[in-house]
């Protein structure tokens, strides 16, 4: 049943490429638009949405982190991303044009259930995103979109993830649609590159070898420090996550751009710090601002681990450890940047000797509040 893998993970790990082709299979139409008639939520409803509000945890938390860049970027509509557990606690503004979009996996996380009871119980619209059919949230909701990563064993959530993603941005591109914003001649070229995300994950799995034996050799380590701008940063808190709670080890993910707020004082002597670093095409201030970010935590005496999109050169000179990608658009960039650090913690744990499938304390669904 692991299909010739020692764990689930990592045959999870390694069907992202199909998960992902899966999920945008019959939700694009021959002239390259989006059908989501599924989506019960008529176009006329979605026209008068004026904020979106994301609830979810863990991994598909920041999922939705990622998400927001993609869907005020399309869309223009205000978008928050809340922690299901911390939502209904705050008595937070909803009405009827508010779109409230849950993210599960399982869709039976009780802290996203009692987020979603709470929003349609102000009369806003809850748009589930869920890759188990008939489960609770999906059924609880006014409309689903699935995510078609097929049943995820592994507590750790990998292949959901990215299809959370490719589901969020079809969401996204489907409301810049119907609503006709200035973005809509974009969405087209959008979606042809969001088919094509499929064969970089493929190409990025072809090339994890070196990251596997980099994990072997920082086994002894106690921290692990992840950096990331723009949608780098929720890639970067998704990497120290995975650390957690398969390695047990110290990660903590920041935005490169809060270093010296504060984080920086933590950097000694060979701590490993993995930079994921923004595409020095589209936004090149931020990617030249990373380089800076790099150059300090070095002098202080950081092992970088740096994961750059290939043809970016400007990074050799401050990379102890280069993990390539491929150039992909930037809003699209986690879906490959994100997969060498599903194999780094997988491969971390096992030099840990720890149960990579079913690390201690923790369930595939929390169904507890
Ligand atoms: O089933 P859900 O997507 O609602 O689960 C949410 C989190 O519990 C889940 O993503 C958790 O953080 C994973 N173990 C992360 O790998």
């Amino acid at each position: 049943e692991k299909g010739g893998y020692d764990y689930f993970m990592l045959k999870e790990i390694a069907e992202q490429p199909k998960a992902v082709a899966d999920t945008l299979l019959g939700r694009i139409d021959a002239a390259g638009s989006l059908t989501l008639d599924e989506v019960r939520i008529s176009a006329s409803e979605l026209r008068e949405v004026d904020k979106v509000v994301i609830v979810a945890c863990g991994t598909a938390f920041h999922a939705g982190l990622i998400a927001k860049y993609a869907i005020e970027h399309w869309t223009r509509i205000p978008c928050e991303v809340e922690l299901a557990s911390e939502f209904r606690y705050r008595d937070p503004i909803l009405d009827q044009q508010t779109l409230v979009i849950a993210i599960s996996q399982s869709g039976e996380t009780m802290d996203t259930l009692m987020a979603l009871r709470h929003a349609r119980e102000q009369g806003s619209k809850v748009l589930a995103i869920c890759n188990t059919n008939g489960s609770t949230i999906p059924r609880e909701s006014d409309a689903v979109l699935y995510t078609h990563a097929g049943p995820e064993v592994a507590v750790a959530s990998t292949k959901a993830f990215l299809t959370q993603l490719v589901a969020c941005y079809l969401v996204a591109l489907y409301l810049g649609q119907v609503r006709g914003t200035k973005w809509g001649d974009e969405i087209h070229v959008v979606i042809r590159d969001l088919s094509h995300i499929g064969s970089d994950v493929e190409r990025v799995l072809e090339t994890m070898e070196p990251v596997r034996a980099l994990a072997r050799s920082l086994a002894h380590k106690n921290t692990v420090l992840f950096l990331g701008r723009h949608v780098g940063y929720p890639v970067a808190l998704e990497g120290a996550l995975k650390l957690k709670e398969l390695a047990y080890m110290h990660a903590e993910g920041f935005a490169a751009g809060e270093l010296k707020h504060g984080p920086i004082a933590l950097i000694e002597d060979d701590l490993p710090v993995v930079v994921v670093v923004p595409s020095p095409r589209g936004r090149s201030v931020l990617h030249d601002k990373i380089v800076s970010n790099m150059q300090e935590i070095r002098a202080r005496g950081a092992r970088t681990i740096v994961i750059a999109e290939e043809g970016d050169e400007a990074v050799v000179p401050y990379a102890d450890h280069l993990i390539r990608i491929p150039a992909t658009p930037t809003l699209l960039q986690p879906m490959v940047a994100t997969v060498p650090l599903q194999v780094f913690a997988c491969e971390l744990a096992t030099a840990r000797g720890n149960e990579v499938d079913q690390p201690r304390n923790l369930a595939k669904s929390v169904t507890v509040e």
